[in-house]
């Protein structure tokens, strides 16, 4: 069985890559191969920090590897908060003159509280045409002296008010195209059956079942 390493230890995202890849390849997860480095994600691009996640594997543990990053990305804001998605509120909370310590207690509350307080200092939801937004996913692939990328999206809106109790991050305000409840209200079933990731990973593996 090929040996592949995902440079991640999300027991959800690796459970997910197994079970499509079935015992063609061995995943390893970071923890798998002994790594707990804080692996840096330095670049402005989602493709370039899954890359270097990768390419830091091979270069540190000699193994083929994948690695994965996501985000969010609003029209209006020029594709904000994109590769700041995880510390949106941490980054940008003061350069918007939003007082921090009315942003709530957890990360993800954090962060949507200051993606909406902005949209709202802006006008975004005053007109008669919500905020586009999309999700996106890149995945870098180092396989045999070789690099790969596979992206995935999913377009949509969003909403002033947050809904739904699913999913994490900024799934209860964001609508995708076609629906008219948020990837919170929807819940796991529905989103994994059209959400960035999966796109991405469908890629990824039709690509490692085909070589
Ligand atoms: P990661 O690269 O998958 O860890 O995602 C980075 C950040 O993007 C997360 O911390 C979330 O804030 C946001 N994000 C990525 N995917 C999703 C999603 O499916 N729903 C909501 N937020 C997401």
């Amino acid at each position: 069985m090929t040996k592949l390493v995902f440079a991640s230890n999300n027991a959800h995202k690796l459970e997910e890559i197994r079970s499509i890849l079935g015992d063609k390849y061995e995943i390893m997860s970071l923890k798998d191969i002994g790594c707990d480095a804080d692996i840096p994600e330095t670049a402005d691009t989602f493709r370039g920090n899954a890359l270097q996640k990768a390419q830091y594997i091979k270069e540190h543990f000699g193994m083929d590897c994948f690695a994965d990053d996501s985000g969010l990305q609003v029209e209006c804001l020029g594709n904000l908060p994109g590769v700041f998605s995880a510390r949106f509120a941490a980054k940008y909370a003061a350069e918007f003159g939003i007082n921090p310590d009315t942003l709530g207690e957890a990360k993800d509350e954090r962060n949507m509280n200051c993606l909406l307080s902005r949209l709202n200092a802006i006008g975004a939801f005053d007109g008669n045409n919500l905020p586009k937004a999309c999700f996106c996913t890149s995945i870098a692939l180092v396989m045999n002296g070789e690099e790969h990328f596979f992206d995935g999206t999913v377009e949509g809106h969003l909403v002033a008010d947050k809904r739904g109790d699913g999913g994490f991050g900024y799934d209860p305000i964001f609508v995708p195209e076609g629906y008219d409840k948020t990837f919170a209200e929807l819940g796991n079933e529905v989103k994994n059956g059209i959400s960035h990731r999966a796109r991405a990973v469908a890629k990824l593996a039709a690509f490692l079942i085909k070589n």
